[in-house]
């Protein structure tokens, strides 16, 4: 059977199952049993996702889970997470109430610009371009009234458009490199609707004002966000930081500095434990249907702006206080998009009271601080893997079909064993001999 096959996007859903069925698995009906299994018997809400995108067959699933106790700027937050990760949720849950004992989080919005750009090439003199785009600016920005009226009536819209010449880096390389500000709206569609009727207009005027020597390239918005940035922070005394005898305040601090300080100055490292703050912000980015690539993205072109990819969290010690804080980019929506049409997004967003997107912001770096703290406090004490393969277990046991019972037994066998695959694996085929 050919594996290519033309008009796929036309067929209807039960066509197209058929056609990969028949295509790739031996056997077909058990594969379409899976597909089917997944499918909501709720046809509206099936139809809902099925029109998300193109060629759906039928819904991937991701656990909600819920972090309580988050206090943040005095107000109590239960945070929705969608996540694959065992631990992740009991890592933040955990942080969230160590914090609430210690006066909760403080969180702020620094700054909330949006950045776009066209880019087009000019191979003329640039005096003669950048007088032709100081004549063109204002009508730029009024054949865009149309697209920013309710955006702006609203008090947002374009804030500025700079020509930049980027002649030294390509031949005749110019950007009009424009900064928005979208409220509550992530502002995707509208910061692309603006630019690309910039480009209309830079060419149009153009014609008849630049003897039509511009060729735009395209137009789009930046991932890359760094004046949309908030901050989040925890501190208390050194020697509150000790919940039990293991460790002293003190001990903890200096070796929490340290890894943190690692995390400063040692790339490998960098990626791995801003990867922890991802595992905390990409799902609550993802339960709130916002744009967990973008975040990517503009958080890690962050990390590196100095040039050396780096921590995306700090800390310090200062007059017998402990202070640990993270800065990131993110450039988030709590209206449009995703937010009113996914029925778990609504859910979600209604959880966290229906957040502005400066609230959002703040609740989404404060679930990336926690779970950095939760995976530096594990990793400088007991090592990840003991609450890893605590969370873990359950995965193991359901793989092997564990009914209830066996679950009970052998979570209470693992409460004072080390857990291993292997030695999970040995404990299930004794309890079944
Ligand atoms: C695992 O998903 C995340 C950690 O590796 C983060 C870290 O090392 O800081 C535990």
């Amino acid at each position: 059977m050919s594996k290519t096959i033309s008009g796929f996007s036309k067929l209807s859903k039960s066509k197209k199952i058929d056609w990969i069925v028949d295509t790739y698995f031996s056997n077909k009906e058990a594969a379409k049993t899976v597909l089917k299994q997944y499918w909501n018997s709720n046809e509206k809400l099936q139809q809902l996702h099925d029109e998300f995108i193109e060629n759906t067959i039928t819904n991937y699933y991701l656990p909600l889970g819920v972090a309580p106790n988050f206090l943040i700027n005095d107000k109590t937050y239960t945070i929705p997470m969608a996540i694959e990760e065992s631990s992740v949720v009991a890592a933040a849950s955990k942080a969230a109430k160590f914090w609430s004992d210690r006066g909760g989080f403080k969180a702020e919005v620094i700054s909330t610009t949006k950045i776009g750009q066209v880019h087009f090439i000019f191979n003329g003199e640039t005096e003669k371009l950048k007088s032709f785009f100081n004549s063109t600016k204002s009508k730029l920005i009024e054949d865009t009234h149309a697209i920013t009226k309710n955006m702006q009536a609203r008090g947002g819209g374009i804030l500025d458009i700079e020509l930049r010449d980027k002649t030294n880096a390509i031949e005749g390389y110019y950007q009009l490199h424009a900064t928005f500000e979208t409220l509550d709206a992530m502002g995707a569609n509208f910061i692309n609707s603006c630019l690309e009727q910039f480009a209309k207009t830079l060419k149009t005027e153009a014609e008849s004002k630049l003897n039509n020597s511009i060729e735009i390239v395209m137009s789009i918005l930046s991932n890359y966000v760094p004046d949309c940035l908030v901050k989040a922070e925890v501190s208390c005394p050194v020697n509150a930081l000790s919940d039990d005898n293991s460790i002293t305040g003190e001990d903890f601090a200096n070796k929490f500095l340290q890894a943190v300080n690692i995390a400063e100055v040692e790339p490998y490292r960098a990626v791995t434990h801003n990867k922890g703050i991802m595992n905390g912000i990409d799902a609550v980015v993802l339960a709130t249907g916002n744009d967990f690539r973008a975040v990517e993205a503009g958080v890690h072109a962050y990390a590196s702006r100095n040039g050396v990819y780096s921590s995306l969290t700090h800390a310090e010690v200062k007059d017998g206080i402990f202070k640990f804080w993270i800065e990131i980019p993110l450039a988030l929506g709590t209206v449009g998009g995703l937010t009113s049409l996914h029925p778990l997004v609504k859910l979600s967003l209604e959880m966290l009271n229906k957040p502005s997107a400066k609230e959002l912001m703040q609740i989404v770096a404060v679930a990336g601080l926690a779970q950095n703290f939760a995976a530096i406090r594990s990793l400088i004490t007991t090592g990840i893997q003991q609450g890893h393969m605590k969370m873990h277990l359950m995965n193991i046991l359901n793989q092997f079909e564990a009914t209830l019972e066996e679950k009970e037994q052998l979570v209470e066998h693992f409460k004072s064993n080390t857990i291993t695959h292997s030695a999970v694996i040995e404990a299930i085929e004794n309890l079944r001999r």
